[in-house]
């Protein structure tokens, strides 16, 4: 199964290179590719290559620096480590996909029954329902001639929703839908419906979606194990007062693997870097063993990694396979959230995440009185108070002046200096480069799974198009890491809202 990806591991635990996909003439170890894997920060400015302080920075600097550059020394990944995790996805992948292995592996690999991408003759009316980490969203979209226009759209934040009950969350979203058909002219009509429910579930076929678990910090009862496309149905038949023909539950993933492929053919991946962290791309039916459906052409199908699970440590608290990379605000990550141990490398790579573990290094460097005069207030000791699209802020804003920096931390009760501006960037710009990094490693896995030279991934979520440099980092490293394929990052519109709407249209061209 799979191809030649997982390179060998030496006995002394060092990783061999494998000519086949990373060449043997990449060489992967140099210096010169240390150094382009590092960021485009500030965080350059105040080391070596070798993670030392700068000796040209005069002596009071280095003593704060060097205690700035060890904090955030375990940030900051090396090249062979960064190969190390795509092997280890690779290995957690190919688990997934074998019906021996699949119950252990971390990566799970579900099919996702989607086989055929969009031809360019899907048409008509559709609805979209699109419930993810932070937004219910409602769409009505109109597809023909090779064009996805949308008619209408809401949008209900779902913060409060985390803790509900299942029956309540999902009547909340059929009063939503019901109130947009009403809104739109629809109430009597009977339109096919995508559904994009972005939490990890086992499918048995477009219309079926068992809950395995929630991650994002949901924790809706009554949910873990049950069907969401029968819980939708039910709360829509409570209702009685509209009816919908639900085509397909999809992953955000895949919506925007669709989306993407609606106007690029050839786009074979689909990457999430939003509130949470997901990928999928197109497997060949052959390599996947735990596929139990029909094997009739086309003889693909959409493969919905749930790779934010990888990393994630046993029911006994034992550390999982990305253990030796997990640092101590990562593991209070872990202890603040409803899901402990488990979801690790989302919680290491998405937006959910990110600005709390700077947040958790901020307070550090000011106990030690290396930021902030060694002020420390409520606030800035408030958990998840400190949102990743700070750090987004923080790390475009080329102001002279810091405008951006100062004014968050004045919502915080902080009058920070231009000096500790720069440190904060510092600590936004190695958590976010760390993030990007992780996640190339994880694509490196995919496109070398795939094995094709040139590779098409549709890619969307906030942070991912908000962040001012986690695209070129990605970029960067996807290169060094994927050495022979051409990896091009597609931004793909509303592949959770549009892409839903789209699986909707290939399913029911296929019906016809
Ligand atoms: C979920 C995935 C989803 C991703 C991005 C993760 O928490 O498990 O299903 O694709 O978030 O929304």
């Amino acid at each position: 199964m799979g191809n030649t990806c997982t390179k060998a591991r030496s006995e002394d635990g060092k990783t061999i290179s494998d000519p086949g996909q990373l060449g043997a003439n990449s060489d992967i170890n140099s210096d010169e590719n240390e150094l382009m894997l590092k960021t485009t920060s500030n965080y350059e400015d105040t080391v070596d290559d070798h993670g030392q302080a700068n000796p040209n920075r005069n002596a009071d600097e280095n003593i704060e620096e060097n205690e700035l550059t060890s904090m955030l020394k375990c940030m900051h990944h090396r090249i062979d480590q960064l190969i190390d995790v795509k092997e280890l996805m690779h290995r957690e992948m190919m688990k997934g996909l074998s019906k021996d292995t699949h119950n252990t592996a971390d990566v799970k690999m579900y099919p996702t029954y989607v086989r055929a991408t969009p031809d360019g003759t899907e048409s008509g009316d559709f609805l979209a329902l699109d419930i993810g980490g932070t937004n219910l969203r409602v769409l009505y979209v109109h597809i023909s001639d090779k064009v996805v226009k949308q008619i209408a759209e809401t949008r209900h934040e779902i913060k409060d929703l985390k803790k509900v009950t299942g029956i309540q969350l999902f009547d909340y979203v059929a009063e939503r839908l019901a109130e947009f058909m009403e809104k739109n002219g629809l109430k009597e009509k009977t339109l096919p419906l995508g559904f994009t429910f972005s939490f990890p579930y086992v499918q048995k076929g477009l219309t079926s979606a068992t809950l395995t678990a929630w991650s994002k910090d949901f924790e809706v009862s009554g949910v873990e194990g049950e069907d969401v496309y029968v819980l939708l149905q039910e709360a829509i038949k409570r209702r009685g007062d509209i009816s919908v023909n639900v085509l397909a539950v999809i992953n955000d993933t895949t919506g925007t693997l669709m989306s993407c492929a609606f106007e690029h053919h050839d786009c074979v991946a689909g990457l999430i870097l939003g509130t949470g962290t997901n990928a999928c791309y197109i497997e060949k039916l052959e390599n996947v063993d735990i596929w139990d459906g029909d094997t009739l052409p086309p003889q693909q199908i959409i493969i919905n990694t749930e790779w934010g699970a990888f990393g994630d440590r046993d029911a006994d608290g034992n550390g999982g396979v990305l253990e030796h990379l997990i640092t101590e605000y990562d593991d209070e990550i872990n202890r603040s959230t409803v899901n402990d141990g488990k979801h690790i490398f989302e919680k290491m790579t998405s937006g959910m995440y990110l600005g709390e573990i700077v947040r958790l290094i901020l307070v550090k460097l000011t106990k030690a009185g290396v930021i902030f005069n060694g002020n420390i207030t409520d606030d800035l000791e408030t958990k998840w108070i400190f949102k990743t699209k700070y750090i987004s802020y923080i790390e475009e804003d080329t102001s002279v002046n810091n405008e951006a920096c100062k004014s968050i931390f004045k919502k915080f009760g902080l009058e920070i200096k231009d000096e500790d501006c720069e440190k904060v960037k510092t600590v936004c710009s190695a958590v976010s480069s760390r993030a990007a990094k992780l996640l190339s490693a994880g694509i490196a896995a995919i496109v070398c799974q795939v094995g094709r030279k040139e590779v098409i991934c549709g890619v969307d979520g906030s942070l991912y198009k908000y962040h001012p440099n986690i695209k070129t980092i990605m970029a960067e490293t996807t290169k060094l890491l994927a050495p022979f394929m051409t990896v091009q990052y597609v931004e793909s519109s509303d592949g959770s809202g549009r892409g839903a709407a789209i699986v909707a249209a290939v399913a029911q061209r296929l019906k016809k």
